[in-house]
């Protein structure tokens, strides 16, 4: 869905949001461009910082957001469909943005909605362990401002950790990075939680150079950036997740000095035990950097589209 093009344009838009948001005039110009469009941030699978960064985006440029967060709360406690509930959104509001542990649920909605009288647009902020985009164009934000004086993205060697099988962010991510000349990525898992293959073969098609192995400490050491995540052991069927020694794959303190001096630490976050906090004061750590970024990068999402980013292209206020 994303090429090149749209990701340094995205970064740049967002370069410009950020620096807006830092006064009165600009948050004030950016708070009239979208005062008349409505949203409705419908999330069923718990969030903390996708839920809150897009309500920010929206509170930034004016959009009035409404929430359903449990379909307890929802007339699907008394039996009516997903499919019912987002048409019914559809009638109030221009945008729906979704959060679901179904995977691709969002993507058949869309279409569903398509064919309606009113279709709205739907994004995907998370759909089970299949995709989570607007993580990876965060992701992508934070990993070209971290590397800018290095080059960029092109040519840089990613490590990801953890729970590949069932992380969505970095199913997302990998697919991002294939835009990227000569990147190369490591992939570094427990053997049962190894990347699926449809990724594999994506990436493979794509001209991806990527290793799967079970190694930490030598795959973190040759990383221009090492992306942590956590077990996702929501998805458990039984007790897989129980059953492993994940403690191999947690970076701590004692792993910094094995790190490139320059490397990039990065994690999408909520972490457990896999990332150490003490680590957090290391000038190499860009995870809370990273969700912060997440806020402008969706204000920029959301200003292309309703059609406004060109109204942001404007000299510095
Ligand atoms: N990274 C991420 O999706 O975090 P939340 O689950 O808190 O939204």
């Amino acid at each position: 869905q994303f090429d090149r093009r749209f990701l340094n344009y995205l970064c740049q838009l967002t370069n410009t949001i950020r620096r807006f948001d830092k006064s009165r005039e600009g948050l004030a110009y950016l708070g009239s461009l979208l005062s008349h469009k409505r949203a409705m941030l419908y999330f069923t699978q718990p969030s903390t910082r996708t839920f809150l960064s897009f309500h920010s985006a929206c509170h930034i440029l004016g959009i009035t957001a409404s929430e359903i967060r449990d379909s307890a709360t929802s007339s699907e406690r008394k039996g009516e469909s997903v499919e019912d509930s987002l048409r019914t959104f559809s009638s109030y509001v221009d945008l729906i943005i979704m959060r679901s542990p179904i995977p691709g649920l969002c993507d058949r909605t869309a279409q569903l909605l398509d064919a309606t009288p009113r279709p709205v647009p739907i994004i995907n902020a998370g759909s089970g362990p299949d995709e989570h985009p607007t993580q990876a164009l965060l992701d992508i934000y934070t990993l070209t401002r971290s590397l800018r004086m290095r080059g960029g993205i092109d040519g840089k060697t990613i490590c990801m950790v953890g729970d590949l099988r069932r992380g969505r962010t970095v199913r997302s991510l990998a697919r991002l990075l294939a835009n990227y000349e000569g990147v190369r990525i490591i992939f570094s898992s427990p053997p049962a939680f190894r990347i699926a293959q449809d990724l594999r073969t994506d990436l493979a098609a794509a001209g991806v150079a990527f290793e799967e192995t079970d190694a930490f400490l030598p795959a973190i050491a040759e990383a221009d950036a090492v992306y942590m995540t956590r077990i996702q052991d929501e998805y458990d069927v039984g007790d897989e997740s129980g059953a492993l020694d994940y403690s191999k794959y947690h970076l701590r303190a004692e792993h910094l000095p094995s790190l490139r001096d320059d490397c990039v630490i990065m994690h999408p976050l909520p972490r457990r035990d896999e990332l150490d906090p003490e680590i957090d004061h290391d000038p190499r750590a860009k995870y809370w950097r990273q969700e912060r970024n997440g806020m402008w990068v969706r204000a920029a999402v959301l200003t292309m589209l309703f059609g406004v980013d060109d109204r942001i292209q404007l000299p510095e206020l």
